[in-house]
C-alpha cells in the first residue's frame, strides 16, 4: 500500500508537530508507528477547518463538477440529465482511502472518470496505464478538471465531514451541508 491513510497522516502531523513523530518512528520502529498513527489522525482531525470544508466543498461543486453525476448533496440525483448515474454517497460506507483512490483513479468501466493527471501514465493505478485500460475496452469519460493531491484530500475532508454516511439530504442536512439556511434548504422546510 503505497499510499495509506496512516502514512499520509504521519506526514501531515511531521508538518504540524516538527518532524517529532518521524523521529519517535525512527528511533523506536513499530510500537512508535502505532502510536505515531494515533497521534496522526487526532492531529488531522484538528486541522479540518471550516475553510478546509469549505474549500472542499467548492472543489466539488464547482472545479471537480462531482454535481454533474452525484447531485450537488452527493445524494445521486445529478444535476446534468446527459451525464452517467453517479453513485449515492451519502448512504456508501467508504473508507478515505478508497474514496481517495476512486477520486484519483475513477472506476475504469463505469462512468467515474480519473482525477489525476498522471492516473494511467505510469501504473499508479491498478498498475495499468492507457493502453492496458484500451486494450480492455474499459472506458472512462473526461475528468472535468484534475485535482492535484492537495485538492483531494480537501474534498475527501468535506465528503467525510458533510456527506458520506450522513443520510438523505432533509433540512437540517441541507443546512449542515451549506454552513446556512440558504434557498434551497429552504425549499425542504415543510
Ligand atoms: C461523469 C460523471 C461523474 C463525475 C463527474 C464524478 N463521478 Fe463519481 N461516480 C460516477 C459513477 C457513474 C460512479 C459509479 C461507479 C461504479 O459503478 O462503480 C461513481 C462513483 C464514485 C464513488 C464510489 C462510490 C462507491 O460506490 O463506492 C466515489 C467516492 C465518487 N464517485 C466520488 C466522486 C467525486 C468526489 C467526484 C468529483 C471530484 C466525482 N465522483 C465525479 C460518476 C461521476
Amino acid at each position: 500500500m503505497p499510499r495509506s491513510g496512516t502514512s499520509q497522516g504521519i506526514v501531515r502531523a511531521g508538518i504540524v508537530r516538527g518532524g517529532l513523530v518521524r523521529a519517535g518512528i525512527a528511533r523506536a520502529g513499530l510500537a512508535a508507528l502505532a502510536v505515531a498513527a494515533a497521534v496522526a489522525s487526532s492531529s488531522v482531525a484538528f486541522a479540518q477547518s471550516a475553510d478546509d470544508i469549505a474549500a472542499g466543498r467548492q472543489l466539488f461543486l464547482q472545479k471537480g463538477n462531482c454535481q454533474a453525476c452525484h447531485g450537488w448533496a452527493g445524494d445521486g440525483r445529478k444535476m446534468d440529465s446527459q451525464m452517467p448515474d453517479g453513485a449515492n454517497l451519502r448512504e456508501i460506507p467508504l473508507d478515505r482511502e478508497v474514496l481517495i483512490k476512486t477520486v484519483k483513479c475513477g472506476r475504469p468501466g463505469t462512468g467515474m472518470p480519473a482525477f489525476d493527471r498522471l492516473a494511467y501514465s505510469d501504473g499508479r493505478c491498478f498498475g495499468l496505464k492507457l493502453s492496458d485500460l484500451r486494450a480492455r475496452g474499459l472506458e472512462m469519460p473526461d475528468a472535468p478538471a484534475t485535482l492535484a493531491a492537495n485538492e483531494v484530500e480537501r474534498l475527501a475532508d468535506f465528503l467525510f465531514a458533510k456527506v458520506v454516511g450522513k443520510g438523505p439530504i432533509d433540512h437540517a442536512a441541507c443546512v449542515d451541508f451549506w454552513g446556512s439556511d440558504v434557498e434551497t434548504c429552504k425549499e425542504l422546510k415543510k
